[in-house]
């Protein structure tokens, strides 16, 4: 059987698409969140420092707020992603959008150990 020329170069495109997809989700699942770390730790300094401490260097200073550097211990991406978007009752409610939240979670988690 032999098949038109086009019809490889439209197989060879299909097949590319698929491997494609699958680098890119094999690469998603080695990850704990899939916002950006950057836009995040850009949020935490404008909005969290009055009482957290939200850097490495600066763990051991927050005010009465728990540490990043201990909550990214403790609490998985999708605890954070539903605490950042409830109503809580020691800290602001405030009111991101889920990729706030997801960069946000990304930069917490990122500051994790080990
Ligand atoms: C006015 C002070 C205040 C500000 C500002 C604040 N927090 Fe908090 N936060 C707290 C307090 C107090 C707690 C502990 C009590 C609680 O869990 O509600 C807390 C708890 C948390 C927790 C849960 C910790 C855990 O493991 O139980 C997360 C996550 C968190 N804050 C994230 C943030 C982020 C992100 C920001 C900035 C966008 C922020 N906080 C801004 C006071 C604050």
């Amino acid at each position: 059987m032999s098949l038109p020329r086009w019809a490889y170069l439209v197989l060879a495109i299909v097949l590319a698409g698929v491997l494609l997809f699958f680098v890119r989700m094999h690469m998603a699942s080695g990850q704990d969140a899939r916002g950006n770390a950057e836009a995040g730790r850009l949020s935490v300094q404008a909005w969290c420092t009055e009482c957290h401490s939200v850097q490495l260097e600066t763990a051991g200073t927050g005010k009465f707020a728990p540490d990043f550097t201990v909550i990214a211990q403790r609490r998985p991406a999708r605890w954070l992603e539903r605490f950042l978007r409830s109503k809580h009752t020691l800290m602001p409610d405030f009111v991101f959008n889920r990729r706030e939240a997801d960069d946000i979670v990304a930069y917490i988690l990122s500051l994790k150990r080990g």
